[in-house]
């Protein structure tokens, strides 16, 4: 049976370091509250003044990096996924953007996802549905966010704007070869739209004319607007229940996981799932103290942190799960 594997994974994140206590030089808000809230104790924004960078940039640098991770050349390619909600216009996407930058062959296929916090899982499940029934061979997914350039840095945007980083992380992935059990066993989606506006970006809007007008930013619609306490109501609920989906579909337990990587979100939200499935934290990866909520990215970046420090090996069960704007959320399992 062929199933999905990963061929190699990367990331890249700007240098920028910025710090709770550089954000409570912008606005009301502390060190102390955010760590307490939400676990963050820094995260990497693009330097404006040194090297202004958009999203397909940074998408880029991660793409480049899984690919040498992998061994596969750019030409070898044969789709590009692409998840962000920061794409660098407001059309094409950014899959084009990174195809061009890769140098892959022009007619290669190059699409965006823009399922927020779950677009990697999106982008997973049809990058294996592609390789399983063998349309492509080796596809390139990657997730990858600038939110430093569309946050308020004002006291009206710091519950948003204390979470958010920029980065990008990528994979490829490609057919197993031998049929040893190895790669993605399942994946499963959800979506439900009666919560699109408790986490969205409003403005500007096709639903209005003229789309953008001056008095249209007055009120602040172009940046994140969120109902915290909804999301994460939902989010410790959400997640859990998909894990739990997806470990009842390959018949297998918690305690099979050797590494769950969730969407990082916030640490108390990851705190609160690991409890609900009774997870020991060695079973729990988090990287959200550096790089905070790094929407499309987070996945992906965790991901190929947890490989390359060793925190998962060949034949290992790793489960992914995300919750996000939407609301979409998901999980995928994967023996590695
Ligand atoms: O990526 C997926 C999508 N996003 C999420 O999963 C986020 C889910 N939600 C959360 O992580 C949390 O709701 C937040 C971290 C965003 C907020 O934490 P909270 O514990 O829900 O705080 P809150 O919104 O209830 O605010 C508590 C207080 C309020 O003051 P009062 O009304 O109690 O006086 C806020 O005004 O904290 C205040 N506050 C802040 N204070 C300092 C809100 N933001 C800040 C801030 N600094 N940045």
């Amino acid at each position: 049976m062929t199933r999905t594997v990963f061929l190699g994974t990367g990331h890249y994140v700007p240098e920028k370091v910025v710090t709770n206590d550089d954000l409570a030089k912008m606005f009301d808000t502390s060190d102390e509250w955010i760590q307490q809230r939400t676990g963050i104790k820094e995260r990497r924004y693009v330097d404006w003044d040194k090297e202004p960078l958009g999203s397909s940039d940074l998408g880029t640098r991660a793409a480049k990096a899984a690919l040498e991770n992998a061994g596969v050349a750019k030409d070898e390619i044969d789709c590009i996924i692409y998840a962000t909600l920061s794409s660098d216009r407001v059309f094409p996407g950014d899959g084009v953007l990174v195809q061009a930058k890769l140098e892959v062959p022009a007619g290669v296929p190059a699409f965006d996802v823009r399922n927020q916090c779950s677009g990697f899982l999106y982008s997973l499940a049809m990058a294996d549905a592609f390789i399983r029934v063998g349309t492509y061979r080796r596809v390139l997914v990657v997730g990858a966010e600038v939110h430093s350039s569309g946050l308020e840095f004002a006291d009206r945007g710091r519950e948003v704007t204390v979470i958010f980083g920029d980065g990008a992380a990528a994979c490829v992935l490609g057919p197993s070869e031998t049929d040893d059990g190895r790669g993605v066993l399942s994946v499963h989606l959800h979506a439900d739209g009666r919560f699109a506006h408790e986490l969205q970006v409003p403005y500007p809007s096709s639903a209005k004319f003229p789309r953008l007008v001056p008095e249209g930013l007055k009120d602040g619609n172009q940046y994140p607007q969120m109902n915290g306490k909804n999301v994460f109501k939902h989010a410790v609920v959400r997640m859990p229940e998909a894990v739990v989906e997806a470990l009842t579909k390959n018949k297998l337990t918690p305690k099979d996981i050797k590494l769950f990587i969730p969407h990082q979100a916030n640490q108390r939200i990851t705190d609160m799932v690991q409890r609900r499935l009774d997870l020991s934290d060695d079973q729990v990866f988090s990287n959200i103290a550096h790089y905070g909520n790094t929407t499309a990215a987070s996945i992906p970046l965790a991901l190929d942190q947890a490989v390359k420090a060793g925190r998962i090996e060949r034949g290992d069960l790793v489960c992914l799960a995300s919750f996000g704007a939407g609301f979409t959320w998901g999980s995928a399992l994967i023996r590695w």
